[in-house]
């Protein structure tokens, strides 16, 4: 609450979860809020003093270049938080405070439950800084941290409970090389994560773009067959995304939407993905169950090692 600069740094999919953070500490909060990678963060002489907080998530606590960050961060005389699922691991006990994700052990190489916990987290911080500021009321914090607490895990019941839709999707998914994820505000976060789950674990090459970028020149990209997938968990920004997912379909795209299930409807891609309807915060991490699903079957199809992805290591504890 107190800290002039609020940093966050990670790797891979704990840096989505921390954009989330960041995402949620700027709107609810309304406080300036970084989320870097820490692989860059400890080599560009961050600028980070002692009025600053620096809050590292990690799912293992011993990726190499997070506790290098935090190390920085700590002899730049920065408050550091961790955010960590291994207990008594390194960041855990150099960080000057810690935060236990506690999503139990996790198997496969590609973060799943951990990503969960971590957005989930990151959101009540958020939360709670934007309610000790004054920027949010306390009905609004014990509204959100009750959708988090009861809302989110039956939402993620009932998205696994259509385990057998996603895999529909993923039969159509899964021949192609190319796919996009695209998104805006909250949902430009889950783009990120659903698509690096898709290329970690099934090799389909995929990109994640802010939705409002496609037009950027990247439009060139989509041909026919690609899979674009849009999530609109942000009701404000439901018909941009939809407008940006159908400029996809007009160049012969396959489409996927993934939005709550009071504002789509079945005709808003080829494929359409119905939330249970919670704010667009919590809706964001449930989509991102989805996505993981989506992962997890087109990689089934692919035939490819879905625990143990080549090249990959669980915990990265060298450079
Ligand atoms: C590896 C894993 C990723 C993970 C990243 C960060 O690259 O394959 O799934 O997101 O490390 O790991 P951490 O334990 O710091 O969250």
């Amino acid at each position: 609450k107190n800290s002039s600069d609020i940093r966050i740094v990670a790797c891979g999919t704990a840096m989505h979860a921390g954009l989330f953070g960041k995402y949620i500490t700027e709107k609810l909060a309304r406080r300036p809020c970084e989320c870097e990678l820490a692989t860059e963060f400890r080599y560009k002489n961050p600028i980070v003093g002692k009025d600053d907080a620096v809050i590292v998530i990690s799912q293992a606590g011993e990726t190499a270049d997070s506790l290098a960050a935090l190390r920085l961060a700590k002899e730049k005389g920065a408050f550091t938080l961790g955010i960590v699922n291994v207990a008594a691991s390194s960041i855990a006990r150099e960080a000057d405070n810690v935060i236990y994700t506690r999503a139990g052990p996790e198997i496969a190489v590609a973060s799943t439950k951990a990503f969960t916990v971590q957005a989930t987290v990151m959101t009540l911080l958020s939360v709670a800084i934007a309610l000790e500021s004054g920027k949010i009321d306390a009905e609004t914090a014990k509204r959100i941290t009750s959708e988090l607490t009861y809302e989110l895990p039956e939402a993620i019941k009932i998205i696994s409970g259509d385990d057998g839709h996603i895999k529909k999707i993923a039969a159509a998914i899964a021949k192609s090389e190319n796919a996009f994820f695209i998104g805006r505000g909250i949902d430009r976060y889950a783009a990120e994560e659903g698509s690096l789950k898709l290329k970690e674990i099934s090799y389909i090459h995929s990109e994640a773009y802010a939705a409002g970028e496609l037009k950027h020149g990247t439009l060139s990209l989509i041909g026919d067959g690609v899979p674009v997938i849009a999530s609109a968990c942000d009701r404000a920004l439901y018909e941009k995304t939809k407008a940006g997912l159908s400029e996809a379909k007009a160049r012969g795209a396959m489409t996927v939407f993934v939005s709550p299930a009071d504002i789509c409807t079945e005709k808003d891609g080829d494929f359409v993905i119905a939330l249970p309807c919670i704010s667009e915060y919590i809706a964001a991490i449930s989509a991102v169950t989805a996505y993981q699903l989506l992962a997890y079957h087109t990689a089934v199809m692919r035939k490819t090692d879905v625990d143990m992805p080549k090249n990959l290591a669980k915990s990265v504890t060298v450079e």
